[in-house]
């Protein structure tokens, strides 16, 4: 973000302060309680975004040399990311190409060869079957060619590996992340390292946990033993770049901003930054790291979490530093998570049509007008 619009968000905040307004969207709405706990919904979810639409799987500083290698497990694919002899990073779906046997079982390593446990076909980092015995006399005719790792289209970008899982994405890359692409280019994340994750399941549909970022007017009750009183009550704003959100939740230190210093005003000081990046990526901007958020829908009522901080190298040594702050962000967020089962059997219970959205909380409505744009 430049430093311009940094400055005009600052200013468009401080000015609903001042005249004890908040960021109002022109309607109050209702989206229907099956969105959240129909199995028949969540099937064409799966189908129509997460296949479809480009998600992160990795920090690029987890597969930094040639012959690393990390597994995953992507809308109920298993995939194998490698970055091969030549730098270049695959995405592979992580299933023998003989029987079907998951190939790798290990997390996260290094080597450029990776070989079935069942009956040691063998494969390179980047994906053709390089032996595989006694093939000549049982696969006779068989194209050895044809038998790669079944890849999957991925891309490096702003510092993340991003896997599409369907042939038929709806978008080019560059295309979908047009209009947010400088923004979290300025982030600077292709130079960041790991310094702190958690992983966790949670029993909430996975727009429920997107929703309890994007709003702040639950701040001050919800979070009032932990960062609620360090932010303003009810004040948010939020802008969309096509899919995308970006939010603005300001901390109380905003309003002690003098006009006098605002060339010295630096928007990540005084308020959570949070891009949400369509469907299931977020990445919230603090002070002095970024906290990267992803959801994995396992079910309309299940999603797991995780929560992986992201810091400048220089300061990654300072671990005691970031095990606090990975401790600050996960319990603030268990806040939100316990809140959203909550909601989740709430909605089960089949005591609501309706969720409600006021209209300071327009910034739920926008990103589930973005849901039903692409289920459609
Ligand atoms: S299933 Fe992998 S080698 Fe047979
Ligand atoms: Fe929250």
């Amino acid at each position: 973000m430049d430093v311009q619009t940094e400055h005009e968000l600052i200013e468009e905040l401080l000015a609903l302060k001042a005249s004890k307004s908040t960021f109002l969207d022109p309607d109050v709405r209702r989206n229907p309680v099956d969105r959240y706990t129909s199995p028949d919904r969540f099937a064409l979810e799966r189908e129509r975004i997460f296949k479809r639409l480009p998600t992160t799987v990795a920090h690029v500083s987890e597969i930094s040399s040639p012959g690393d290698f990390v597994r995953r497990e992507v809308h109920g694919v298993p995939l194998l990311i490698t970055r091969n002899k030549a730098g270049e990073v695959n995405a592979f779906v992580n299933v023998c190409r003989h029987r079907g046997t998951r190939l790798v079982d290990d997390e996260a390593g290094c080597r450029h060869r990776f070989s079935c446990p069942y009956h040691a076909w063998t494969y390179a980092s980047s994906g053709e079957l390089i032996g595989a015995p006694h093939f000549d006399a049982g696969f006779p005719e068989v194209d050895r060619a044809s038998l790669s790792l079944k890849r999957v289209a991925c891309s490096v970008r702003f510092g993340f590996v991003w896997v599409m899982l369907s042939d038929e994405a709806t978008d080019s890359f560059d295309r979908y992340f047009k209009g947010i692409a400088d923004d979290l280019e300025a982030l600077g994340l292709g130079d960041a390292v790991v310094v702190g994750q958690v992983t966790q399941k949670r029993r909430a549909n996975w727009k429920i946990l997107v929703e309890g970022g994007i709003e702040a007017y639950h701040f001050r009750i919800a979070h009032k033993s932990t960062i609620g009183p360090h932010f303003e009550d009810n004040l948010s704003s939020y802008r969309m770049f096509g899919p995308h959100m970006r939010s603005i939740l300001p901390r109380t230190s905003m309003a002690k901003l003098s006009p006098e210093t605002r060339s010295d005003w630096r928007l990540r000081d005084h308020a959570n930054v949070l891009y949400t990046l369509f469907p299931t990526t977020q990445l919230l901007v603090q002070q002095d790291h970024v906290a990267w958020i992803r959801q994995e829908p396992v079910s309309p009522g299940e999603s797991i979490l995780k929560l992986v901080l992201l810091a400048p190298q220089g300061a990654a040594e300072d671990t005691a530093h970031w095990a606090r702050n990975l401790e600050i962000t996960r319990t603030t967020l268990d806040e939100d998570f316990d809140i959203g089962e909550s909601i989740q059997s709430g909605l089960m219970s089949g005591a609501n049509d309706d969720m409600l959205f006021g209209r300071f909380e327009g910034a739920l409505g926008a990103f589930n007008d973005t849901v039903d744009r692409y289920a459609a």
